[in-house]
């Protein structure tokens, strides 16, 4: 395993920005000399859109280009302006942000919420040599739009330097919304921790794929990562350390809202996890009064499971878990909150069905919706709440039958089956990073599976969507999480987007590899899967 660098976190940021420039114009590790076609084909992009209608001469980006937005919109412009910042480093135009009347021939986001048909995310992109009109009911769905626009464009497009052009997106329409209302990713910051500005990174990433969800496992044996003023030592003294015994860290309370905004800006709700009543011993370690025999556990930086639990017969216990939850849904504008409750393996089931009956409604009462790992269908799922299915295909099928009769009862379903989605598993057993419990997980694996019939017994309106959880118990540096995400995480963000009928490897597999050079601009460092026909690097 790789050894985090220890240094401390302002030298660290510092750090980050020096190198970033010195990343810039350096010829990437993976380079790829072939030539990319000066226009790319209409819809040749990941997620494949829904409807793709080519027709025509393309449209052309020029020094000219305005952006048109509608100018009583705060989020419209900023969406211009979001939009002018991806495209300005690279094409050196200056694109300004004007209002619509005012960018004819230009690129124009237009919002009109007559158009029901295109839902919450969904967008039409109108593109010919007069001019280019993307059209959505919400903002969301222009943000998804723009992320279109980008990935029809080259991948240098992506680059923080100018570069040559020219910048030509194909004629035609694209007719785009998603299949799945979630479509996740989960990072573990508690095996080790990632600051704010590398979870930015990340959060980018997953824009550019159309995530719009960001699951953050927030505390586990290793590490508490959220500022509890009621609790002031889970983070001075539950956070101090991470696997392998390096720094940890923690997020104040600002810098948490700073995530969370930052999502936002990137139509990502934020779910928070704090896992109970197992995968505590962070919290264990730093307040005695948590444990039944009333002794603080020293803190742990190894990668066991299963050894840790709250104290459920304790009142104390309810206080505590109140103040987290209280403080963690003061701090989410989002819906849910992620009450873990997985591998309580120290946890009797009655205790645990006890817990889970108590903590439940106190997610409720802070005006929150409760998501669980599966083993909450052990229990009773509170109304409303979803559950995370991490099996296997070997995971016993009374297992799969549980929460199957859970979905039939009204539980929606979040999927992240461990040996399809886990960005942490490794590829082959030559992968140097990763774990591999739940199997090896090739590209073709992780995107050849289909969501809505996966689960035996579960309706497909019980399928709320997909999630790529990264967990990090080998993973310290952003390097590290790069390789296992890509090219994974763009699969599995496909399987959540685009519709069960355009599913196919031998297609994806081409539009994956001709992801490349935008990974390479982008300086994603990723994994070259020989079953992936990747441009000659
Ligand atoms: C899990 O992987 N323990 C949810």
């Amino acid at each position: 395993m790789r050894q985090r660098r220890r240094i401390p976190r302002l030298i660290g940021s510092l750090l980050l920005f020096a190198t970033a420039g010195v990343a810039v114009g350096q010829t990437p590790a993976h380079s790829s000399s072939a030539a990319e076609p000066e226009v790319r084909p209409l819809g040749r992009i990941v997620p494949v859109p829904a409807s793709v209608a080519p027709e025509g001469e393309p449209y052309t980006l020029t020094h000219a280009t305005r952006i048109g937005v509608d100018a009583a919109s705060r989020e419209s412009k900023a969406l211009g302006r979001y939009l002018a910042g991806l495209l300005r480093p690279a094409t050196g135009f200056p694109l300004p942000v004007v209002d619509q009347a005012a960018a004819r021939g230009g690129i124009r986001l237009r919002l009109s919420p007559e158009e029901t048909a295109l839902g919450d995310e969904g967008y039409r992109l109108r593109s010919a040599p007069e001019g280019l009109t993307l059209t959505a009911r919400e903002p969301a769905g222009l943000f998804r739009g723009v992320q279109t626009l980008r990935q029809q464009l080259p991948a240098a497009v992506e680059r923080k330097s100018v570069q040559t052009g020219p910048w030509k997106i194909a004629g035609g329409t694209i007719t785009d919304s998603p299949r799945y209302a979630y479509r996740g990713a989960m990072l573990d910051v508690s095996r080790h921790f990632f600051t704010v500005d590398e979870v930015k990174r990340y959060i980018d990433q997953l824009a550019l794929y159309k995530i719009n969800t960001l699951h953050l496992h927030l505390s586990d044996d290793q590490g508490w990562r959220i500022a509890i003023d009621s609790w002031p030592r889970l983070t001075t003294y539950g956070g101090s350390t991470e696997v392998g015994g390096g720094p940890g860290g923690f997020y104040t309370k600002d810098e948490y809202r700073e995530i969370v905004r930052y999502a936002a800006s990137r139509y990502q709700e934020v779910i928070p996890e704090i896992d109970m009543p197992g995968h505590t011993n962070a919290a264990l370690a730093s307040y005695a009064e948590l444990n039944c025999d009333g002794v603080a556990p020293p803190l742990y930086t190894g990668t066991k499971v299963g050894f840790s639990s709250l104290c459920v017969p304790k009142p104390v216990t309810y206080d505590f878990v109140e103040d987290v939850i209280r403080e963690i849904a003061a701090l989410t504008p989002g819906r849910y909150l992620h009450i873990g409750g997985d591998e309580a393996h120290s946890t009797s089931h009655a205790d645990y069905v006890a817990f889970m009956d108590k903590v439940q409604p106190v997610v409720a009462k802070y005006g929150k919706k409760v998501v669980g790992w599966h083993q909450l269908t052990g229990t009773k799922p509170a109304d409303g709440a979803l559950v995370q299915y991490w099996g296997l295909d070997r995971t016993p099928a009374a297992e799969k039958e549980r929460v199957a009769a859970a979905a039939r009862n009204g539980t929606g379903l979040i999927l992240s089956p461990a040996d399809r989605t886990y960005l942490d598993m490794k590829y082959t057993k030559d992968t140097p990073l990763g774990l591999a419990w739940a199997g090896y997980v090739e590209v073709q694996r992780s995107y050849d599976w289909n969501p809505g019939a996966y689960l035996p017994g579960v309706p497909e309106s019980a399928v709320r969507g997909v999630e790529a959880p990264l967990w990090t118990e080998t993973l310290a540096t952003t390097d590290d999480l790069d390789v296992m995400a890509f090219p994974r995480l763009p699969g599995v963000a496909e399987l959540g987007w685009s519709p069960a009928e355009t599913h196919d490897w031998e297609t994806y597999k081409v539009r994956l590899a001709e992801q490349a050079p935008r990974f390479d601009a982008l300086g994603i460092d990723y994994y070259r899967s020989p079953q992936v026909p990747w441009p000659a690097g």
